[in-house]
């Protein structure tokens, strides 16, 4: 069974084509990388797919639904999290609460709204908070989960960020570039908790610059170049692919080499 597919999805920002004609299928059960020179349209793909922007035109099925145009609320309820580019944690909230927030999976998409809605009491507010510990475990947090999630070391706030997609208990996870900024030890942590989670049955679609994590954990890469999916396939392949080197060379993206 496919769990998502793409087709001929476009996003056009005037006279940028941020994304153009991608056909992406996701199998369940593995780690899907996407990669690409900055502003190949990776962020942007995983902004249409997970329903924060409507696409140009094109079609997205997700777990047999066609759920193009569908509101990131709705999108999230039938199983899709993500995690941001840039950290997106609550102040003011502590590990645990804002890991929560992901646990309420019809809250989701809304962070703002979810946050100051939090049940305090009843079942729903139970199983969030068994949700949220668990994730804590999975991510390694639960010593931390008292404190306040900003005042965390960096890595550690990505880990959270990680712990709040991963508690929403989705099909699918998108990772943007949940290692960036981290040092080589703590990016082979994250990678290898990612792992795990996918050994357990998740499934991942993975936006990432550490190459040898890409290469190292990823079942299949696809990579994106203006826009474009240049070339989909195992790792070793893609790597080898004159046409990926020649993207990569040709732009000044140090990440990649
Ligand atoms: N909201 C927007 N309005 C206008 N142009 C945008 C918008 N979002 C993205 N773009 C443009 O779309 C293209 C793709 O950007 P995107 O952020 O998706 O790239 P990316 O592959 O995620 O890059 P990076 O590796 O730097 O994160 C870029 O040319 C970018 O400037
Ligand atoms: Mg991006």
């Amino acid at each position: 069974m496919t769990l998502l597919a793409t087709h001929r999805l476009s996003k056009d920002f005037g006279g940028v084509h941020a994304v153009r004609d991608v056909d992406l299928v996701v199998e369940p059960g593995a780690i899907t990388a996407v990669i690409g020179p900055n502003g190949a349209g990776k962020t942007s793909l995983f902004n249409l797919l997970c329903g924060v922007l409507p696409p140009s035109s094109g079609r997205i099925s997700f777990l047999d639904n066609d759920v193009t145009g569908w509101s990131v609320s709705r999108i999230a309820a039938l199983g899709m999290a993500r995690t941001f580019q840039n950290l997106e944690l609550f102040r003011g909230l502590t590990v645990r609460e804002n890991v929560q927030v992901g646990a309420h999976r019809h809250l989701h998409a809304g962070v703002v709204s979810a946050a100051l809605r939090l049940p305090r009491h009843g079942r729903a507010e139970r199983e969030a908070s068994r949700r949220a510990d668990q994730a804590c475990e999975r991510l390694g947090l639960s010593e931390v989960r008292d404190r306040l999630a900003t005042a965390l070391p960096y890595g550690l706030q990505r880990r959270v960020e990680l712990a709040r997609a991963v508690a929403a208990e989705p099909k699918l996870l998108l990772l943007d570039e949940p290692m960036a900024g981290l040092s080589g030890g703590e990016a082979a942590t994250v990678a290898e908790m990612v792992s795990g989670l996918v050994a357990d049955g998740l499934t991942v679609l993975l936006v990432e610059h550490h190459m040898d994590t890409v290469m190292r954990v990823s079942d299949r890469v696809v990579v994106m170049n203006f826009g474009e999916v240049l070339a989909d396939g195992a790792p070793a392949a893609v790597q080898a692919d004159p046409a990926v080197i020649e993207a990569y060379l040709g732009s000044d993206d140090e990440g990649a080499a």
